[in-house]
């Protein structure tokens, strides 16, 4: 049974008889291990209450876009970001046609206008409903869109008729679900990552460091576990929690994850340097805390600290080694430079002038550059990155050089 441990799925339940089975769909998405919010429109609110789907997914179900209560706790935009996967299950006929019009006339279809998450349709209907021209031409306008079909299945309606129309099973849905996610494109390879900033101690209480959250390096060790991976990820100090089924080695100093990265480095197949590594160091540590003094200034001299990256694609035995550029002008050109200046297989450039985007931020849009390419990616949300970066990354990995 393949998993969804981890993955944020938005449900979204429309009004259709077949409501009745997204409530068991929530309990199998749950025991794969997905953590589950269930958005009502008003016609499915006619079928079921949220009570249930409150109840079977721990949390309180959203019903409304201009209530100012539910959008204090969770707002739209908010939901919109949070999802790996948007799943409409059951999707209507009625609400089919007003995705393919992109209308934003309520919470679910707004968030489904709103998200960069893959978004996934369930469709149920009477077999009538599902043969009319209307519906065919609303379907292939969403297909045309990269919105992924699910079913329908055939055999005995509601309604008494037998044909095409029926909502596919919760089970088969949550496995459909879960193979969003499972690509096995990294299956037996080994992984290193490195995240976060680094802290260069100068006194007791003082340090050098920089802004990153680590939430770059973090999606990415996520996304090569999915992709069947085992990853090491060698995190500087950050605020979040250990991901699961990755091997975490909690650093501080940029002398730490050197030593770290060149204990685990050679025995990997890809390493990925998304770490803001401090340059420099303070000379010397000062044991006891620096006093305030009479003078107006204080010089502190720093030293370089050894390059990581460029260490491991100097190994003898080197994985494919991929860098990350935190550039605020000329991206393409400096990010082109470091490739060649540390001998990378490939770099992320990152521009890091965009508000929202770059370092301590949900969303990322970056250059990914080779020898060969240039592919820019994004905007979208680190996670949904992530899983593109190591899905082309595993791609070159089984190119030849
Ligand atoms: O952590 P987040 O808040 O999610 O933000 C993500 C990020 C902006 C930190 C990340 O996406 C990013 O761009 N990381 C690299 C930041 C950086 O400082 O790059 P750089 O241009 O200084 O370094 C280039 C490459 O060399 C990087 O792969 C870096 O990890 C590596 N390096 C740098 C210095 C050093 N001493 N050793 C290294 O290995």
């Amino acid at each position: 049974m393949s998993s969804l441990t981890n993955k944020q799925i938005l449900l979204g339940v429309t009004g259709g008889i077949a409501a009745y089975k997204s409530a068991e769909l929530v309990r199998r998405l749950r025991e794969r291990g997905a953590s589950v919010r269930v958005v009502m429109t008003a016609a499915a609110r006619e079928f079921m209450t949220p009570l249930t789907f409150q109840a079977l997914s721990g949390h309180p179900v959203h019903t409304d876009l201009l209530d100012p209560a539910a959008e204090a706790a969770m707002g739209h935009i908010e939901l919109a970001r949070w999802a790996d996967l948007v799943l409409i299950a059951p999707a209507s006929a009625n609400f089919i046609a007003r995705l393919a019009e992109g209308r934003g006339d309520d919470l679910l279809s707004t968030l489904c206008l709103a998200t960069r998450a893959p978004l996934a349709l369930a469709p149920a209907m009477n077999q009538g409903m599902w043969d009319n021209a209307a519906t065919r031409e609303n379907l292939d306008r969403l297909r045309q869109r990269q919105i992924l079909l699910l079913g329908p299945g055939e055999g005995s309606q509601a309604c008494g008729e037998t044909g095409p129309g029926r909502m596919l099973e919760p089970a088969a849905l949550a496995e459909a679900a879960a193979a969003q996610f499972e690509t096995g494109a990294l299956a037996g390879r080994r992984v290193v990552i490195t995240a976060g900033p680094t802290r260069e101690a100068i006194d007791p209480v003082r340090y050098l460091s920089n802004h990153s959250s680590g939430k770059m390096g973090y999606a990415l060790a996520r996304a090569a576990m999915e992709a069947g991976a085992s990853v090491t990820l060698i995190s500087g100090p950050t605020a979040l929690p250990a991901p699961e089924r990755v091997n975490l080695i909690r650093v501080t100093s940029a002398e730490e994850m050197y030593r770290e990265c060149l204990e685990h480095a050679p025995r990997c197949d890809l390493f990925i340097g998304a770490a803001a590594v401090a340059d420099y160091r303070p000379r010397a540590y000062q044991s006891q805390k620096i006093k305030k003094g009479s003078d107006e200034q204080l010089t502190l001299e720093l030293v370089k600290n050894p390059d990581i990256i460029a260490a491991v694609a100097g190994l003898d035995a080197r994985p494919f080694t991929v860098g990350f550029a935190a550039e605020s002008e000329q991206l393409e050109d400096y990010a082109r430079r470091k490739l060649i200046q540390k001998n990378l297989n490939a770099i992320i450039a990152n521009d890091i002038s965009r508000e929202g985007l770059g370092f301590n931020s949900d969303d990322n849009a970056v250059i990914l550059i080779d020898a060969r390419s240039a592919i820019p990616l994004g905007p979208q949300s680190k996670q949904q990155l992530a899983r593109e970066l190591i899905a082309r990354l595993a791609r070159s990995l089984h190119e030849p050089a």
